[in-house]
């Protein structure tokens, strides 16, 4: 059985077929999802029965994992799931619906936001793999927009005022669009939600395309004022999501979808999560080097 890949939109994803995830890979296996991710930018694969440790062992092929930074937040005892593994779910540690006041369940909602994962570390994610174990009946979408499209689709003058900018970006920003203020998180997490720098156009080197790094985490530019930094990223992130350069997933259970954080952004879709249990689990490889030399400074 060999792998084929079959287009989901003229530019963003890809559906793969003919591969059981849960088995060791073949490191031309490894290769060909390394070079479909690179030309797709998100791959959406069915019937993968994972369980924690088998989709431990296979998102290891792609480098290290991140610990989750709901692991970093919490303390111990709150968590359902391991610390590499980030619960994408409205579960408690006993497996029951979190209630409509529990703070993460508040703090979930945020993903509901356009971001890529971790932009908010020095060095950001490059993949996440999302597992879905158990699915709503109705919402509760993923979808995925393609930077390198919206990059592309610039004009030129814009092109060349992104060209050389550094964001800041920051969990407390994005928290801070629905709500919540930094005193929401306790002095021990206050050094987190330091802001890290980040190019806006990052350079792929793999594919040698340009690609528009938006994130809901950015707050700031780097020499602007704040209203017009956050009005033009707005503006930015309005471009970068219209309907032509999205692909949204339409879940069921044991689909699992990696998409590469550096080249796309994504969010959740509502669904009805006081009800139905919704129990997706990430992994999420390591990227590789900062964006930006100045991120050093800011981490
Ligand atoms: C994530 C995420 C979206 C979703 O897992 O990083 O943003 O639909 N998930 O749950
Ligand atoms: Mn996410």
């Amino acid at each position: 059985m060999s792998m084929t890949f079959t287009p989901l939109t003229p530019t963003i994803a890809a559906e793969v077929a003919g591969i059981d995830l849960t088995r060791p890979l073949t490191p031309g296996q490894v290769q060909a999802i390394d070079d479909g991710m690179d030309r797709y930018g998100v791959l959406v694969f069915h019937d993968q029965h994972f369980d924690d440790e088998s989709q431990f062992a296979f998102s290891r092929n792609f480098g290290p994992l991140e610990i989750s930074s709901g692991g970093e937040m919490s303390k111990p005892g709150e968590m359902r799931l391991k610390l590499e593994m980030a619960d994408i779910s409205n579960l408690d540690a006993d497996n029951k619906l979190r209630a409509a006041d529990d703070r993460k369940r508040l703090g979930a909602l945020g993903n509901q936001l356009w971001h890529s994962d971790a932009s908010f570390r020095a060095i950001p994610a490059k993949y996440s793999m999302l597992s879905a174990r158990i699915v709503p009946p109705t919402g509760g979408n993923t979808e995925f927009a393609d930077m390198r499209a919206a990059y592309d689709a610039l004009d030129d003058a814009t092109k060349a005022e992104v060209a050389d900018l550094i964001t800041e970006h920051s969990n407390a920003y994005s928290r801070e669009i629905i709500g919540f203020t930094r005193q929401d998180y306790g002095a021990e997490n206050q050094d987190k939600l330091r802001p890290v720098r980040h190019r806006l156009v990052r350079h792929d080197p793999r594919t040698g395309r340009k690609t528009l790094y938006l994130s809901a985490h950015i707050g700031a530019i780097l020499g602007w004022p704040i209203p017009e930094a956050r009005a033009f990223i707005r503006d930015l992130m309005e471009h970068a999501t219209q309907r032509q350069f999205v692909y949204a997933h339409q879940w069921k259970p044991w689909d699992f979808v990696i998409w590469d954080n550096r080249t796309t952004m994504h969010r959740a879709r509502r669904y009805n999560d006081l009800k139905d249990i919704r129990d997706m689990r990430r992994t999420t490889i390591r990227g590789e080097g900062l964006t930006a030399e100045q991120a050093q400074e800011a981490a």
